[in-house]
C-alpha cells in the first residue's frame, strides 16, 4: 500500500501543503521545528484516527485559525485509489470521509491505511513502563484484528464494573454479582491474552531474525510475553481460561481486601532481552534503537502476512544514532516498502540512498522549498 499524495490545510504549522510522494522512498530534510514530525502526524492521523502526541484535536489547528483539513490519496494493491479526508472545526466533531462518504465513527478509519511509525519516543517500548508496552501491542494488534479493539473496549468496561462491585462488596448477594463479573473478566481477558500470545510469538520470530542481521549475527535478541496470569506460551484458549479462573479463585480474598481487579491482561508486560540480559537495563542507546527498529520491521512483516501488502513506514528522525552499517542495512531492507524518513541532516543519508528510487523534500517553516527527484 502506498500514499500517493498529501494535502494539508491549516494543519499544525502548515498553512497549505500539496505534495505527491514517491512510491518507495521519501526523505524530508529540515532544521528543527520546521514541520517534519507534523507531516508524519497527519499521515498517522489518517491511519489510526489519533495523534501519536499528547495533544487535543484543537491543538492540531494552525495557530490563529479555526479549522484544519487533511486529504490523503492511497493506493492498495495497485488497483484503486482511495481518498481519506479528515476535517475538523474548532470544538466540533471531526468529520472523516472515505471517497466522499462520511464514516459514522472515526474509529472505523482503522484498517483503511496501515502504517508503522518509529519516532524517538518509541524507545519507550524498551525503556518505559509496562503501560507503554501494552499500548504499543494494543495499537499493533488493533490494526490487523478488528475484533481485538472491540475486546479491549469491553475489557476496560468490565474492569470498571468489577472494581465498582469489589468496592462495595458488603453482602452475600453481591458475591453472586461478583461471580458474574468474574466470568466476564475471564472470558474477554482470555481472548485478549490469546491474541497477544499469537502476535508476540510472531513478533519474536521476525524481530530476532532481523536483529541478527542488524547486528551482523553478533548479538542475540529475545522477546517474551510476560502474561500476568502465568506462563501461557503453549496453552490453548480453553487452557488459558482455566488458568485465569484458577488465578482469580486463588486470589479473590486479596482482590476483595484491596477492592481492585489485580489480575489479568491489564497487568501484562513484554520483556526484551539482548544476549540474555534485560535490554531495559543493559542495552546501549544504539542497541536499544536497533531493537526497536527490529520490532518495527517485524511489525511490517506481520502486517504484510495479514493483509497481503506492506504498510507505509514512517521513520521520524531515528537514523542519527545508528552506525553506518545499521543505517545501510535499514536502507536496503526498505527497498520495496514505501518509507517516509525525516532528518535534520542529509549529509550521510544522501550517500546511502544514491541508488534508491526516491524523492527528497527540503522543508522550511511549514513549506516545501525544494524537491530533488
Ligand atoms: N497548531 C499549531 N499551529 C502552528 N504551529 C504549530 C502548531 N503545533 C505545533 N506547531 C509548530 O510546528 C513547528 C514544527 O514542529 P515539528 O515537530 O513538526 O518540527 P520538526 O521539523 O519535526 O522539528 P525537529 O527536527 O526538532 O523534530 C514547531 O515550531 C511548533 O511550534
Ligand atoms: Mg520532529
Amino acid at each position: 500500500m502506498i500514499v500517493k499524495s498529501i494535502k494539508l490545510k491549516n494543519f499544525r504549522n502548515f498553512e497549505e501543503l500539496n505534495i505527491e510522494l514517491n512510491s518507495i522512498l521519501n526523505i524530508f530534510i529540515g532544521d528543527n521545528g520546521q514541520g517534519k514530525t507534523n507531516l508524519l502526524e497527519s499521515i498517522y492521523l489518517c491511519s489510526i484516527g489519533k495523534t501519536f502526541k499528547l495533544n487535543t484535536e484543537n491543538d492540531l489547528i494552525k495557530f490563529g485559525q479555526n479549522s484544519f483539513e487533511i486529504e490523503i490519496v492511497i493506493n492498495k494493491e495497485n488497483k484503486y485509489d482511495k481518498i481519506i479526508n479528515i476535517s475538523y472545526i474548532k470544538n466540533q466533531k471531526r468529520t472523516v470521509k472515505i471517497n466522499g462518504v462520511k464514516l459514522e465513527k472515526s474509529s472505523e478509519l482503522i484498517g483503511y491505511m496501515n502504517n508503522v511509525i518509529f519516532t524517538p519516543d518509541d524507545l519507550k517500548i524498551i525503556k518505559g513502563s509496562p503501560i507503554e508496552r501494552r499500548k504499543f501491542v494494543n495499537i499493533d494488534i488493533s490494526q490487523i484484528k478488528p475484533k481485538y479493539k472491540y475486546l479491549l473496549k469491553n475489557y476496560k468496561k468490565i474492569i470498571t464494573g468489577r472494581n465498582n462491585i469489589l468496592r462495595d462488596l458488603n453482602n452475600s448477594s453481591n458475591m453472586d454479582v461478583l461471580s458474574i463479573w468474574n466470568d466476564y473478566l475471564i472470558d474477554i481477558g482470555s481472548e485478549i491474552i490469546s491474541y497477544r500470545n499469537e502476535y508476540l510469538k510472531n513478533l519474536k520470530h521476525y524481530a530476532s531474525l532481523i536483529y541478527a542481521d542488524i547486528s551482523d549475527n553478533k548479538e542475540s535478541f529475545d522477546l517474551s510475553y510476560k502474561c500476568d496470569i502465568g506462563n501461557i506460551e503453549n496453552l490453548s484458549k480453553e487452557e488459558i481460561k482455566k488458568l485465569f479462573r484458577e488465578k482469580i479463585d486463588k486470589n479473590i480474598e486479596n482482590e476483595i481486601f484491596r477492592k481492585n481487579s489485580l489480575y489479568g491482561p491489564h497487568k501484562d508486560d513484554i520483556i526484551v532481552k539482548i544476549n540474555n540480559k534485560d535490554f531495559k537495563y543493559f542495552g546501549s542507546q544504539g542497541q536499544q534503537r536497533s531493537a526497536v527498529l527490529a520490532i518495527k520491521l517485524a511489525e511490517i512483516e506481520i502486517i504484510k502476512n495479514e493483509i497481503g501488502e506492506y504498510p507505509v513506514l514512517l521513520l521520524d528522525d531515528v537514523l542519527s544514532e545508528l552506525d553506518n552499517k545499521r543505517k545501510s542495512f535499514l536502507i536496503d531492507y526498505i527497498k520495496n516498502i514505501q518509507t517516509i524518513i525525516t532528518s535534520t541532516d542529509d549529509s550521510d543519508l544522501k550517500d546511502l540512498v544514491k541508488k534508491n528510487d526516491k524523492k527528497i523534500f527540503n522543508i522550511c517553516e511549514g513549506k516545501i522549498v525544494n524537491i530533488i527527484v
